[in-house]
């Protein structure tokens, strides 16, 4: 088994993307600028937009981080996606999800002028995607597609199964799979909780991509001996034993898991430092694009 070492892959790209950086600087423009807002005051999201900027300081991006809180309106969120539309300091930005229940995500979305969705979350940049047009990918796929081309793991004509048909990860990662590309040219399955056979279906994966949200999911019964295994999950677990009270535990059961697999990755250090290289790496595009 060899860990899919998402921490060290990110440092490699966060390094070449620093020193486009210089070279930007070096020709007298203002280096890419990202902008990340954020509603209310869940931990794991706070986290998340917190490591973004510190990504952003590293490479020498420049960062802006807007909080808004739980209680804002949707109307108040649609006109700050307004005001970062037409900001011309900032390249790109997200709107970290999930949102305060009473916020519509998709119309929050829809808002976003494409030409700075650098989460590649807009129905412009999924259609680009999906046509092979260039565009702006989604973070975590993209990640993951990164993972794979960096490992040398072969996706042609492998069966991919990928668990979880979220907008976000599992229906982009199947697309991304199933591209005439390289990485890409798998043959992918979408499963989801009305799959039937669920169990056997992972067990012919070659390559079996999880991101369904719910902890430990995949057990050792559902994996083939030599699959590749990504886990995208990652769910805050409370746990007296931990300085911060919890534990982040992934869709898959790493330890029983982890023997059968030619690759797998874990919970921590494996897809979250890949999305937000991926993320590093639409802002620097937003930016050559303008
Ligand atoms: N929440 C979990 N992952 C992501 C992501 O990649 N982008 C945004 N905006 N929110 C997220």
């Amino acid at each position: 088994m060899q860990l899919l070492d998402g921490t060290s892959c990110s440092q490699q790209i966060r390094q070449e993307i620093a020193e486009q950086v210089t070279k930007i600087r070096e020709n007298g423009e203002r280096a890419p600028h990202l902008a990340a807002v954020l509603v209310g005051n869940d931990g794991a999201s706070q986290n998340y937009v917190g490591m973004k900027v510190k990504d952003c300081d590293e490479v020498g991006f420049n960062s802006t981080v807007v909080r808004m809180e739980e209680t804002a309106t949707e109307q108040e969120l649609l006109d700050k996606v307004a005001d970062l539309n037409t900001d011309d300091a900032i390249d790109g930005f997200i709107v970290q999800v999930p949102l305060p229940e009473h916020m519509d995500e998709n119309k929050v979305i829809l808002a976003i002028d494409p030409r700075k969705d650098v989460d590649g979350f807009c129905p412009e940049n999924v259609g680009n995607m999906s046509l092979g047009l260039p565009t702006f990918l989604s973070a975590t796929p993209n990640g993951i597609m990164e993972l794979f081309r960096r490992y040398n793991i072969e996706t042609e004509g492998k069966h991919c199964v990928v668990l979880g048909r979220s907008n976000i990860v599992g229906t982009p990662m199947a697309i991304l799979l199933s591209r005439n590309t390289n990485p890409g040219n798998a043959t992918v399955t979408i499963a989801h909780s009305r799959t039937k056979n669920l169990k056997e279906l992972c067990r012919s994966a070659d390559i079996l991509i999880v991101a369904i949200g719910k902890t430990e999911f995949v057990t050792e019964d559902m994996v083939k001996e030599g699959a590749v295994v990504v886990d995208v999950g990652q769910t805050r677990v409370p746990d007296s034993t931990k300085k911060n009270g919890f534990r982040n535990v992934g869709d898959v059961d790493f330890e029983n898991v982890k023997d059968k697999c030619s690759y797998i990755t874990y919970v921590t250090g494996g897809v979250g430092p890949m999305t937000r290289a991926s993320l590093l790496q639409n802002t620097l595009k937003a930016h050559q694009r303008r």
